[in-house]
């Protein structure tokens, strides 16, 4: 399972609700914590990896040695967000070596379904809340660089220039 990187055309589908639930599922979920916990991940979203669906993984701790923290949530959706907000860094495995700031609301509440199906509420707030939030906006094809501060996107124009070029490299090569 390999991560795709910016500007990978497949981080700005529209991705589809999750119909099945089950076994296959749980076995992405592991597969995507798996690589997440080797890259150094706290989140996966399943675009992220070439999966075409409104599903996402993360544990905000990074630590696989945690895994009562981590979350598998397919079909989220915000029910509740919080009118403070706050700016936090934040990095992205599509995006090596990328760090920003990015502003988000400080809590959420959350529902969706869990890889069997089953109806879940969480109730979220700081850096969980912030992991939570970036996943979900893969699920609608946005990345955090559409977040960022304007000076950060001036600030980071040569390293998304060297993803770019990178990415153009890496498809004349096949
Ligand atoms: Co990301």
């Amino acid at each position: 399972m390999d991560i795709l990187l910016y500007p990978d055309p497949r981080l700005r589908r529209r991705n589809k609700p999750v119909t099945e639930f089950g076994p296959e599922l749980e076995r992405l979920a592991r597969e995507m914590f798996a690589v997440m916990y080797r890259t150094r991940g706290v989140g996966l979203a399943a675009p992220q990896v070439g999966v075409n669906l409104r599903f996402l993984v993360y544990n905000h701790t990074g630590e696989a040695e945690r895994p009562e923290e981590e979350r598998i949530l397919c079909n989220p959706r915000v029910t509740w967000r919080s009118r403070e907000t706050e700016m936090g860094e934040e990095g992205c495995l599509s995006f090596p070596e990328i760090y920003a700031p990015v502003r988000r609301p400080v809590a959420v509440r959350v529902e969706a379904r869990d890889a069997a199906g089953e109806e879940t509420r969480l109730e979220l707030e700081g850096f969980a809340a912030r992991v939570f939030l970036h996943e979900l906006d893969h699920l609608d094809g946005i990345l955090f660089i559409d977040r960022m501060t304007k000076s950060d996107r001036v600030r980071l124009r040569g390293a998304l220039a060297d993803l770019e070029a990178r990415f153009a490299g890496s498809r004349a090569g096949t």
